[in-house]
This record gives C-alpha cells, sequence and structure tokens, in this order.
C-alpha cells in the first residue's frame, strides 16, 4: 500500500479534485462537509460523550468539520467523468451520481444500487501535519502529478433557470430583451451551437450553453446520445451578436491600470467577463464549425464523440466564468455593459475558420495559454488590493483554463497523431501564419507544462508580422 501526500489541508477549499498519478490514473477527492451523526438515542452511553478522547476517535477523513472521499475519476460503467457527479446524502451517506447514465455510488464504499461497485480508496487527514494522504493500493512508487480543482458555481440570474421556454425574464443586459429560446428534444449538438452562437443576450448564452452541456452529458452512452450534425443548414454569424454592450476598437477600451483602486480593478473584470463571453462562442464554434472534420491521409477519420463533450465542458466553464465575473462586477457596484468592450479574440477565429488545427492552435494554444502567463500577476493585483473574493473567482478561473489549455494540446496531438506530423511543428507553423508578432514572455513555464505544453512549442516563436520585416 503506498501512502501518497496530496496537499496541506489548508490549501483545500473547494469540494472537488482529480488527482492526476504518475502511473496515469486520475480519482477525484471530494471534500464534503462532515454528516452530523445519527442522534444517540442513549444519551449516556459513550459515543453521545464530547470529551477530548472522541476527537481522537473520529474518523482519519474528517477533520474540521470537512470529510474527505477519495474515488476514481472514471464510473466503473462506461467511463464517465465522476468529478463531474451530482451529490446527495442518503441514510447519513454521500452518494455520488454519474452524470452520464445516473448509476449512483456510495462515495466511501463505491457501492451502487444497480449492483456494480467504483473503486474508492482511504483517506488520512490526521496526524501527518494536517497534510491530507491517500491510501493506494501499489507496490510501485506512486506520486502525485497534479492535483486539479473542479470549480462548480454557476452563478445564472435569479428566474432564469428552468423558467424560460419562451421567457425572457432574467436578462442582465441594459438593452432590449431578446426571447430565451430552447431547442426541441431532437435538435443536434450543431443545431445547439449555432443557436448559442446567435443569442445576443449574456444571460441567456450562458444558460442555453450550460443546458446544452447537461443535455450531452446526460444523454451520452444511453439509447438516445445527441446526434451531432453537420453545419450544413444552420446558419453560423459571421460575428456573434451582442445586447448591452458597445463594441469598439481595441485601442477605445478603457485601460485597466494596476488594480490600485476600485475602478482599475472593476474595469479589469470588466475586461475579463468580455473575453469569457467570447470565449464560449469560440469553444462552440470549434464543434458546430468542424463537426464533419476528416483527418488528412489514407485512413481519414472524424472526430470521436469525446471531442465534442471536451469542448462543450469548456463551453460550460467559460459561462460559469462569465457568470462569476458578472455577479462580482455588481457586488462591486458595477454591471456587465457598463463600460466599452473589443471582439479582438473573434478575429483570431475568423482567420483560422477553415482548418481545426489552426484554430486550436491560436485560440487554445496561444491565447488561451498567455491567460495562464497573465493570471497570476492579476491575481496578485487583486489580493494587494485586499480583494479577496475577487481573488477566489480568478483563482476558480485559473484552474480552469489550464483544463482548457490542457484540451487544446490533446485535440491537436490526436489529430497530428492521426496524420503521423508533429504537432510541435504543426503549432508553431500555424503561430507563423496566423497570429501576429512575437509570443511574449515571461511564461508560466509550470501552468504550461501541466497543461502539456513544453518549450519546444513556445520559445523563440514568433508570428507573421515578424517573421515578413526579417
Ligand atoms: S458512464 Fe457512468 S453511469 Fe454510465
Amino acid at each position: 500500500m503506498a501512502r501518497i501526500r496530496l496537499a496541506p489541508l489548508s490549501t483545500l477549499t473547494q469540494t472537488r479534485y482529480v488527482i492526476h498519478l504518475s502511473n496515469k490514473k486520475r480519482l477525484v477527492l471530494f471534500r464534503l462537509p462532515t454528516i452530523d451523526p445519527k442522534p444517540n438515542p442513549n444519551p449516556r452511553s459513550p459515543s453521545a460523550s464530547t470529551s477530548a478522547s472522541e476527537s481522537a476517535c473520529a474518523p482519519r477523513n474528517e477533520s474540521n468539520g470537512w470529510s474527505y472521499y477519495a474515488m476514481e475519476a472514471e464510473c466503473p460503467h462506461a467511463g464517465g467523468p465522476m468529478q463531474d457527479s451530482t451529490i446527495d446524502i442518503e441514510d447519513s451517506a454521500y452518494i455520488v451520481s454519474c452524470p452520464w447514465h445516473a448509476y449512483d455510488f456510495n462515495v466511501e464504499t463505491g457501492e451502487s444500487s444497480v449492483g456494480i461497485q467504483a473503486c474508492t480508496f482511504p483517506v488520512d487527514v490526521r496526524g501527518v501535519d494536517g497534510v491530507v494522504v491517500l491510501e493506494y493500493p501499489s507496490g510501485d512508487k506512486v506520486e502525485v502529478v497534479r492535483l486539479e480543482a473542479v470549480s462548480e458555481v454557476m452563478k445564472l440570474k435569479k428566474g432564469a433557470v428552468g423558467s424560460a421556454h419562451g421567457n425572457g425574464s432574467g436578462s442582465g443586459s441594459r438593452g432590449e430583451v431578446e426571447e430565451l429560446r430552447y431547442l426541441g428534444d431532437d435538435a443536434t449538438v450543431c443545431e445547439w451551437c449555432a443557436h448559442i452562437l446567435n443569442t445576443s443576450n449574456p444571460e441567456h448564452k450562458i444558460e442555453l450553453t450550460a443546458h446544452l452541456f447537461k443535455l450531452f452529458t446526460e444523454r451520452e452512452g444511453t439509447e438516445s446520445p445527441m446526434v451531432i450534425g453537420s453545419r450544413t443548414g444552420v446558419a453560423l454569424p459571421d460575428l456573434p451578436p451582442r445586447d448591452g454592450v458597445k463594441d469598439v476598437n481595441r485601442t477605445a477600451v478603457p485601460k485597466p491600470g494596476r488594480g490600485g483602486t476600485q475602478k482599475s480593478r472593476i474595469n479589469m473584470l470588466h475586461a475579463l467577463a468580455n473575453i469569457e463571453q467570447w470565449a464560449i462562442d469560440l469553444a462552440v464554434d470549434i464543434c458546430v464549425r468542424f463537426a464533419t472534420f476528416q483527418t488528412n491521409g489514407a485512413d481519414a477519420r472524424g472526430l470521436p464523440r469525446a471531442f465534442f463533450h471536451d469542448w462543450l465542458k469548456v463551453a460550460n466553464d467559460e459561462a460559469k466564468h462569465f457568470s462569476l465575473l458578472r455577479t462580482r462586477l455588481e457586488e462591486l457596484g458595477s454591471y456587465f455593459g457598463a463600460l466599452p468592450v473589443h471582439h479582438g479574440l473573434w478575429d483570431s477565429a475568423t482567420v483560422t475558420a477553415h482548418d481545426l488545427r489552426a484554430r486550436i492552435s491560436i485560440i487554445a494554444l496561444v491565447h488561451e495559454a498567455r491567460g495562464l502567463d497573465v493570471n497570476p500577476v492579476t491575481i496578485d493585483k487583486f489580493r494587494k488590493a485586499g480583494d479577496q473574493e475577487s481573488v477566489d473567482t480568478l483563482e476558480i478561473i485559473h484552474n480552469d483554463e489550464i483544463t482548457h489549455v490542457t484540451t487544446g494540446h490533446r485535440w491537436l496531438t490526436w489529430i497530428c497523431g492521426q496524420e503521423e506530423t508533429d504537432p510541435v511543428q504543426v503549432f508553431r507553423g500555424n503561430v507563423q501564419k496566423y497570429f501576429r508578432g512575437p509570443l511574449r514572455a515571461p511564461f508560466n513555464t509550470e501552468a504550461r507544462l501541466q497543461a502539456g505544453l513544453d518549450q519546444r512549442y513556445y520559445e523563440n516563436l514568433s508570428g507573421y508580422d515578424v517573421v515578413q520585416a526579417a
């Protein structure tokens, strides 16, 4: 049995984490409020004692009101992502339900009401200097490569969720309210993605995006999975419309400042919320625009369904990020739409609209990877200003964005693997063709490496202006 140190208790603040182990296995660590034991019918019995000896007998997985559980990350039924499971309490035990077909598992024992069993692993949080330790059945040395926080809060406007079939209430924009429209049960993924791209109200866009991801994951592996469809017959906008914001040239957007004043921090949060809304569009656009993509070569292959799951997950994350930033702006007395914005990110989508390899290279591995470089600096500015609520929001976003770069890296590598090309060279060639100017240091080499990007990808690399000038 290997004892694997995961992290100090003090650094664990979220409900779930994906544990990436050096043997390539992935587990989920759940951090859940300790369930109160059932009331003791005999208050004079030892188990009702509140003496110091009680805490010494507390379960090993419990500390300070939180209990910790670890289970395999892939559902034993058909591989569903257990980190996205829903969590309920039944008979004083936590039950997690897989997002794909809703099989339920006791998070401590792994037992399921359908008769299959998930692997669970003992977690020890006592007597090791406040460090969470995982007991893992392996004779070989196994280490944690990465502990990835899974965020889960989507802050939708009150009244928007579930009420909205044909109901425009809940809009956060200051302009005309567009009707919120859901598509029918037989709508394809491509039809949904086009619908989201054409949705101009940001509150509706995030709600529809969350709905689509839920639909896709719930039906995946059932007898009626969502049909992917194609872009034939769906209308894609040249530039996705926007309600309630003034779209201006990049140079006319207010300078963010250094974060020392509230006005400066609002400028930064507003600019980030704008980027997140474009990121939703970019993630759904990649699904519909390249739905029928085929790899080159004699054994041409289309994209597996996991590709669509991954990018719809990215879209769902971006919708969540927008909701968090919009909420934070409102807590600071502002709102999304209070400042002008630009659509520079969409320009990169336009120039890469013909080639999936170029799209992934520029959007995921240049722009999103750049976010990994600058996020820690931005977070530090908010921390120095004492704005902990914004720090918490930005840290959720940063952790998610590492996984988005991972998604880009994974699918570029998959395509290159099929086509027997080198992903590093494909990436660098695309940057030289479709990105303007140099990739700017300093790079967050650690976060980039976590996402799969080693220095061969981005060192000494410049886009087309510089190449032409040389
Ligand atoms: S994959 Fe988890 S229930 Fe089917």
